[in-house]
């Protein structure tokens, strides 16, 4: 059986965009695969974090992975920090990562231009999310399109390190959903939508009540045209709102189009804002169920320990390769 690694941050409440673009497929992808998918906080620190907001999102994402369906008996969902071969296996890529291929990543670029603090870890992000994926000989990273420069970084460093060392590392595949994998925000649709967007009109949370999904929607930025066409170049924001309704209503994108033709964008939002209210519905519900009970941590302890296994083992192999410490018999 192939397996599977991702991971989302707990940086925020996620948007419906995390949720087209990854969880959604992940609810999928489990009944085929070993799958392995974590809430990883390491990374969540790269960023200044509150630390009693971080605690808070740390639970409430591992109860919107099961929300959403994740089954605990089919997938194994844990915290990044309490696998400590993560921060290990970083250490590791970092040693054989170069500056100059760090300093070229996108996220780096938009998160560090003009700030003036900038943390190291920042532009050592990608080795933590390369030692994710590596320590579980991962086949397939389901991401939405934003990851693919780390996807592509990750394989680099884990053939690197086969030729350098031995080859003990699995090079995964990037899997990019076809329609969804990058949902545009919806104040401005040339922007993806992002958990950590400060203008709280621009992102639908999957926690987010109906009243303010509607408001959201129906002040979402289109053009004036008033026709209900998918152009992503001249009509970014319908053609983002197309696609969001297309996916979470199953119609297809020209069937909408014909649907709304000639009924301007009033009718249009407001079928959209019902469409994205009856889709999270059910998620909600199950959330507050879980965040209500003590089942989540046993849950979360349960596959802690079966990540430890698995990383633990491979981190050893690794340390070994590299002729760390002594050889184990
Ligand atoms: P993060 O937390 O920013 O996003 C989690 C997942 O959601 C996808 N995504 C989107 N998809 C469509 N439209 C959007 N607007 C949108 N915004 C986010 C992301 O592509 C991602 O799949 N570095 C990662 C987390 C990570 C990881 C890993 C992922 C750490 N280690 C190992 C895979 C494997 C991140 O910041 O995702």
């Amino acid at each position: 059986m192939k397996t599977i690694f991702s991971g989302i941050q707990p940086s925020g409440t996620i948007t419906l965009g995390n949720y087209i673009g990854a969880l959604s497929q992940f609810v999928e992808l489990q009944d085929e695969y070993n799958c392995f998918f974590c809430i990883v906080d390491q990374h969540a620190i790269t960023v200044p974090q509150d630390r009693m907001v971080l605690r808070n999102n740390i639970r409430s994402l591992a109860a919107l992975y099961l929300a959403v369906g994740i089954d605990p008996n089919k997938a194994t969902l844990f915290i990044q920090s309490e696998v400590p071969a993560h921060a290990q296996g970083a250490w590791l890529m970092q040693c054989i990562s170069y500056i100059g291929e760090l300093e070229r990543m996108t996220q780096f670029k938009d998160k560090s231009t003009g700030k003036d603090a900038v943390s190291a870890a920042l532009l050592t992000y990608p080795p933590l999310m390369a030692a994710d994926i590596l320590l579980y000989s991962t086949d397939i990273v389901p991401v939405g399109e934003d990851q693919k420069q780390h996807l592509e970084l990750t394989r680099d460093l884990a053939e690197r390190f086969n030729k350098k060392y031995n080859d003990i590392l699995t090079i995964p595949e990037v899997r990019i959903p076809k329609v969804g994998a990058r949902i545009m925000s919806l104040q401005d649709p040339t922007k993806k939508m992002s958990k950590s967007d400060t203008n709280n009109k621009a992102t639908i949370t999957l926690l987010d009540e109906p009243a303010q999904i509607t408001k959201k929607i129906k002040s979402a930025v289109t053009d004036s045209e008033g026709i209900v066409k998918f152009d992503r170049e001249n009509k970014p924001g319908v053609s983002n709102l197309l696609s969001i309704y297309s996916i979470l209503s199953g119609e297809s994108i020209q069937s909408l189009e014909e649907k709304y033709e000639g009924k301007g964008y009033g009718d249009f939002k407001s079928d959209l804002a019902n469409v994205v209210v009856d889709a999270l519905k059910p998620i909600q519900e199950k959330y507050n169920e879980l965040m209500n009970s003590t089942e989540l941590d046993d849950i979360l302890d349960e596959g802690a320990a079966k990540a430890n296994k698995v990383a633990g083992k491979m981190i050893k192999k690794m340390e070994n390769a590299m002729g760390l410490g002594r050889k184990r018999r």
